[in-house]
């Protein structure tokens, strides 16, 4: 509508299965935050189509998006963005608040959540009282907490040591395969594609390859390694983030 046109992303085609782990790799103003933030719903396409699960996001209205979020989504972020004021425990709770769960449950969910970061001890500290590591945890909790289908994270080991990188990789990744769940995690460190089954390059708003990461582990699943490759389309964006919809949203597993 202005004057000046950007363009952060153009020509992108790109389709997420469920339960397998993405690495958006890329440096500096490419374009990866823009492409989550699609994703995720928080932002909507000028041009394209995103699919979730067969269905197209652009056309949600804002209502229909932040429920969207809500119900299928989880996020991570570089900064952690915990409430201060919160304890660990309640800044768990906080998106089964938006969902309605009762007290009883919210506590019970978000106290198992941190019990399966590591932090079952500290659940009544708040996040200064927390190192970056913990903090990172908390927020790890609260992003699957609400058993979403898609996680999002954005530089999630950004303001962390290497140590504690690979902790929070360990930690995110072995959570997000356990529960069948997508990951979509936004980095510029080349070590933490080690952690995804695929990595997406971005430059310039462009997808410049599209790498399937051989794993020396669990080679027994077949190597049935997919020749993906990036398609060039006239649509800006299209992306099925779940193209297998067999699956029930509600698919719960008791
Ligand atoms: N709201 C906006 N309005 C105008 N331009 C934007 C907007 N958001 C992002 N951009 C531009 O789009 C491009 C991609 O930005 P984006 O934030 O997606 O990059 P990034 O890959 O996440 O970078 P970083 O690694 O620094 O976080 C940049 O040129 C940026 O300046
Ligand atoms: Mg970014």
């Amino acid at each position: 509508m202005g004057d000046e046109k950007i363009v952060a992303l153009d020509h992108i085609d790109l389709t997420f299965e469920r339960g397998k782990v993405y690495c958006l790799l890329g440096t500096s103003g490419s374009g990866k935050s823009t492409l989550l933030n699609l994703l995720a719903g928080l932002e909507k396409p000028t041009k394209g189509s995103l699919k979730f699960m067969g269905k197209p996001l652009e056309k949600l209205s804002e209502t229909q998006l932040a429920l969207y979020r809500q119900k299928y989504i989880g996020f991570v972020f570089q900064s952690y963005n915990l409430l201060p004021t919160l304890t660990a425990l309640e800044n768990v709770t906080l998106p089964l608040i938006f969902r309605r769960v009762t007290k009883r449950h919210r506590v019970k969910a978000a106290r198992k959540m941190l019990k399966a970061v590591g932090l079952g001890h500290r659940w009544r500290h708040k996040p200064s009282e927390l190192s970056g590591g913990q903090q990172q945890r908390v927020s790890i909790a609260r992003a699957f907490v609400n058993d979403p289908q898609v996680v999002f994270a954005d530089e999630p080991t950004g303001n962390l040591d290497t140590k504690t990188t690979y902790e929070m990789m360990d930690l995110i990744t072995g959570m997000a395969k356990k529960n069948n769940q997508t990951l979509i995690i936004v980095t510029h460190d080349i070590e933490i594609s080690q952690y995804c089954d695929q990595i997406i390059s971005i430059r310039d708003g462009n997808v410049e390859s599209i790498t399937d990461v051989e794993k020396k582990e669990n080679e027994d699943e077949g190597n049935q390694k997919n020749e993906a490759t990036a398609k060039d389309t006239d649509s800006a964006y299209v992306h099925n983030i779940i193209s297998d919809n067999s699956n029930s949203p509600d698919n719960s597993t008791g």
